[in-house]
């Protein structure tokens, strides 16, 4: 197990974003998050990377409990995130991009070696073309593909992805569940993964948990999800499923 989640409460004023949450993410898999607009998605993952503290329970990350650190902190530990809308420094390169990412993270690498390991991300991610391309130039297939390569540059144990998959069309769809199976595969890197595109990450998720209102309602295998009664009431029903 890599992060173990217990009992994660968060309210923004009156309102109860996530009510005594209780989780985990196995090492090596790609944990599915589904719910409706709303449920608390991001704001789990604004928690586990810091940007917000939980008001209560704790958040276990390979033995040490991160839920008081700051965002560059739980970095630093291992954990990255894509952000639901992308976040690059939009009048900086591709390449400039991802170096901000490197640096933080590599700071014995020489400048040449910096810059290599920068653009070997952005091949990686399908972007060996727009190295010196200015971010804000890029399509929203390649802002998503940039946001990507910073988020693996940081060399998390730990990535979180948040709707990598909203507005692309079926292709883009296939080329990035794609690349999130390389990513455990070759990077060994784990995966906790929000998407509203059921089919991609039923398909792509070794296991779900769905959020309604705050509250985890369900866990289990993705086929079981599918035909849970109390998830299709709350979500399935009316989604894009
Ligand atoms: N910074 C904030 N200030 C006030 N309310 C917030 C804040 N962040 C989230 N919320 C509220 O918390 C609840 C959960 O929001 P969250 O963004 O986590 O939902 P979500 O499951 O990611 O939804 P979506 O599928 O639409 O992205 C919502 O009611 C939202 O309005
Ligand atoms: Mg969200």
């Amino acid at each position: 197990m890599i992060l173990k989640a217990t009992g994660i409460s968060k309210s923004f004023g009156g309102l109860i974003a996530l009510k005594n949450v209780d989780f985990h993410i196995n090492s090596g898999e790609i944990l599915g998050l589904i719910g409706p607009n709303g449920a608390g998605k991001t704001t789990i993952f604004n928690v586990l990377t810091g940007i917000y503290h939980p008001e209560q329970g704790n958040i276990d990350f390979n033995g040490e409990d991160i839920s008081k650190y700051r965002p560059f902190e739980i970095c630093h530990k291992g954990i990255a995130r894509t952000f639901q809308v992308t976040r690059a420094f939009l009048d900086m390169s591709c390449l400039e991009n991802v170096l901000v990412g490197i640096i933080g993270n590599n700071p014995n690498l020489s400048p040449a070696e910096k810059k290599s390991e920068a653009i070997k991300y952005l091949e990686f991610v399908g972007l060996k073309n727009s190295v010196d391309t200015q971010a804000k130039n890029l399509t929203l297939v390649g802002k998503k593909r940039l946001e990507l390569a910073r988020a693996l540059s940081t060399h998390p144990k730990l990535l979180l992805l948040d709707e990598v998959l909203s507005g692309l069309n079926t292709t883009e769809m296939r080329e990035a569940c794609d690349l999130i199976n390389i990513i455990l595969d070759k990077f060994g890197i784990t995966i906790f993964w929000v998407e509203h595109v059921m089919s991609a990450i039923m398909e792509v998720s070794g296991r779900i948990i769905v959020l309604d209102h705050g509250e985890k309602i369900a866990e289990g295998l993705p086929k079981d999800i599918a035909n849970n009664a109390e998830v299709i009431e709350a979500y399935l029903g009316e989604s894009d499923a």
